[in-house]
């Protein structure tokens, strides 16, 4: 390919890249939509409640006050999120935040985000954070109470309590509905699983041993 060809395919490539990046999700036709959280309708987001019937409380939610339960999850981490279901009034405003709270030791597996970037602000305790983009590469860093990392949309990426204390961190989504695919449980424990000889050839591991991974998950 010629030269002024090859930069400006590059220059597409970056500015697609930069589009895709700035609106996760569509921009709003309308003040706001509050999620009609009854209807039985199936949409892009949830449908609008008539603007009339609208109320301050559709705006709010205190879902994020407490952490969750720590020792239910085995994992030792707790998450959070806004959703249209317990805050009808972000519906279409492309955005949804989140409260982390993981136990010392504690790591929140390899998972993707397919439709939204993150930023988490570390408000207590000591993290290792870290995401892999498309060629492989990983990036990862240590945070402190006050940093704040950013996470781009679609990489796989994790975090890591390192700290002797119950780390707290808030996270902000550019989507209403990110989505979470733990890549384990996506692989290894999908309903009905991968073929076999798929996931044996792709890891290099026996029949055997994919199946203890599988038990492991909670796979049937
Ligand atoms: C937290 O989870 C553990 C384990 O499931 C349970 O025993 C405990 O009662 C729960 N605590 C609260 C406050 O719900």
């Amino acid at each position: 390919m010629a030269t002024c060809c090859r930069a400006f395919v590059g220059i597409l490539l970056v500015s697609l890249v930069v589009m895709n990046s700035v609106h996760a999700d569509p921009e709003a036709l309308q003040d706001f939509c509050v999620a009609d959280t009854k209807s039985t309708i199936f949409m892009n987001g949830g449908p609008c409640l008539n603007p009339m019937e609208a109320s301050p409380e559709h705006f709010i939610t205190s879902a994020l006050r407490k952490p969750g339960n720590l020792s239910a999850n085995p994992l030792g981490f707790s998450v959070i999120v806004t959703t249209p279901a317990n805050m009808p009034g972000l519906n279409t405003l492309g955005l949804s935040m989140g409260r982390i709270d993981m136990a010392p030791g504690s790591a929140i597996p390899p998972h993707i985000h397919p439709r939204g970037s993150e930023t988490i602000f570390v408000v207590r305790g000591a993290l290792n954070v870290g995401f892999v983009d498309a060629s492989s590469r990983l990036f990862s860093h240590k945070l402190v109470a006050g940093d704040v990392f950013v996470l781009p949309k679609g990489t796989v990426h994790y975090l890591q309590n390192t700290g002797k204390i119950t780390a707290f961190i808030v996270s902000a989504f550019n989507s209403q509905n990110p989505g979470t695919v733990i890549v384990s449980m996506a692989t290894f424990a999908s309903t009905p699983a991968i073929p076999y000889e798929v996931l044996s050839k792709a890891f290099a591991i026996s029949v055997q041993e994919l199946s203890q991974i599988r038990k492991s998950l909670g796979g049937n």
